[in-house]
């Protein structure tokens, strides 16, 4: 008896007809899309009845996990009370979820303004930085990530997607380093952080710097600063005149293993950003939350139109409160110790790196451990193909393309995160063979 509600025929049609209708602009790997029939925590379940452990959460968006009954439960009381009446209005739901976000992040925080999406949520971030400072320019770090839209994309820094925005982007941003601990040639008993040496300089030679936008710890590849890092870059900001916006669109709602990423630092930004889960997967939320001084400078409109959804803001908060009472945060934490311990100990010569700040990271690959050499692309791809047909929903990240994205919603199992182990023993022991 196969897990879908739909037949073999009806399953091929859906993926035939999923070819041949939906835009997938992008190259992606053996096996997908999954067009997925149905999900419950952990396992989503295609149409043709094959599982999958979720190591992408959906895209780090269920942190409760899948079709949490709560969730669910608050959506559909919500959808017989109002839906959506625009950001003009308000609702009950968007007015405790502003609420609970404020009571949440730090005491520089005092309001939030809902959006549809995080790019959306961080270009009025950095609007609202502009408009607050008086200032045009905004500094992002290496490898950050904040959005694919255009003005988002002006603070991301892969080339790969700025190019495909086509030139020119403003002159308006600037690089500062990353601390890409793994790779640096210091020891980190040593480290003085000496890749942040010419970090003033750079702020001095931009006076009209708004702002600097950072995820507390950057998604893609996991890379988790030192606390001395982030500590000199607070200073330097300060003093520069320039504002911090942390954007926690996937740092936060536990998946560090905190509520939000700034908290493993004490943090105390301007300006924080946050969507993915805020929806608890019921439609698409964004938030931009801020500090008093910045709001009052803050002018807007009545749009973005579908900001602040009902239906949304009462699935977000179910989906917090589920968090807090389940535990789910500190799971967050002590999965990913049960990770890094798992993985470290398959002692597999691949494994260069495992990364994991509550279950926000993975493990990066390389050919070689003494000389880190990236895996190459050849066996890289092998290795997600193998572990897709095993069942393992994962994506591939980091800034030299070999980690191993691993994020599964924080209600998993060390159950399920042993059965996602053996299989990379056997997988990569496989690939190591055929390649
Ligand atoms: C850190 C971060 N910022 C911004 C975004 C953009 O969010 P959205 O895809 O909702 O526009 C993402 C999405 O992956 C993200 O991970």
């Amino acid at each position: 008896m196969s897990n879908s509600p739909y037949t073999a025929e009806q399953a091929d049609e859906l993926v035939q007809t999923d070819e041949q209708y939906v835009m997938r602009p992008w190259t992606h790997p053996a096996g997908e899309p999954v067009i997925v029939a149905k999900a419950k925590g952990c396992v989503v379940t295609d149409v043709h009845g094959k599982d999958y452990l979720d190591l992408t959460a959906g895209y780090f968006v269920n942190n409760a996990g899948h079709c949490h009954p709560r969730i669910i439960e608050a959506a559909t009381q919500q959808l017989h009370q109002v839906l959506q009446v625009s950001g003009k209005h308000g609702t009950v739901p968007a007015v405790r979820l502003a609420q609970r976000l404020v009571e949440l992040l730090p005491k520089t925080i005092d309001q939030a303004f809902f959006s549809t999406g995080g790019s959306e949520a961080n270009e009025f971030a950095l609007k609202m930085a502009r408009q607050a400072t008086g200032k045009t320019d905004v500094a992002f770090l290496e490898n950050g990530y904040h959005g694919l839209t255009l003005g988002s994309l002006e603070v991301t820094a892969s080339e790969k997607y700025r190019e495909s925005a086509g030139r020119p982007l403003s002159d308006h941003t600037f690089a500062l380093p990353t601390a890409y601990c793994y790779r640096c040639p210091k020891r980190p008993e040593t480290c003085a952080t000496e890749c942040l040496d010419g970090l003033e300089d750079r702020l001095a030679a931009r006076p009209r710097t708004a702002a600097i936008i950072a995820e507390p710890i950057q998604a893609v590849g996991g890379l988790a600063p030192p606390q001395k890092w982030w500590d000199r870059v607070d200073a330097a900001r300060r003093k520069h005149g320039a504002l911090l916006i942390l954007d926690e669109i996937q740092t936060g709602l536990g998946r560090t293993g905190k509520m939000f990423g700034l908290d493993h630092y004490g943090l105390e930004p301007e300006i924080v950003t946050g969507g993915k889960g805020l929806s608890g997967g019921v439609g698409s939320l964004a938030v931009t939350c801020a500090g008093k001084d910045v709001i009052a400078k803050f002018f807007g409109g009545t749009t973005p139109t579908s900001g602040g959804n009902a239906v949304s803001a009462a699935a977000g908060l179910a989906m917090i409160e589920t968090l807090v009472d389940e535990g789910l945060v500190d799971n967050a934490r002590r999965m990913g110790e049960h990770f890094t311990a798992g993985a470290w100990a398959l002692g597999d010569p691949w494994i260069g790196d495992v990364r994991f700040t509550g279950l926000l990271g993975g493990i990066a690959l390389v050919a070689d451990r003494a000389t880190k050499e990236v895996l190459n692309k050849k066996a890289l791809a092998a290795v997600k193909d193998a572990l897709h047909a095993e069942g393992m929903l994962i994506t591939v990240s980091g800034l030299h393309g070999n980690v191993l994205r691993l994020q599964p919603p924080l209600s998993v199992t060390a159950a399920q995160i042993d059965t996602f182990l053996a299989a990379l023993r056997k997988v990569l022991a496989a690939v190591r063979q055929s390649v």
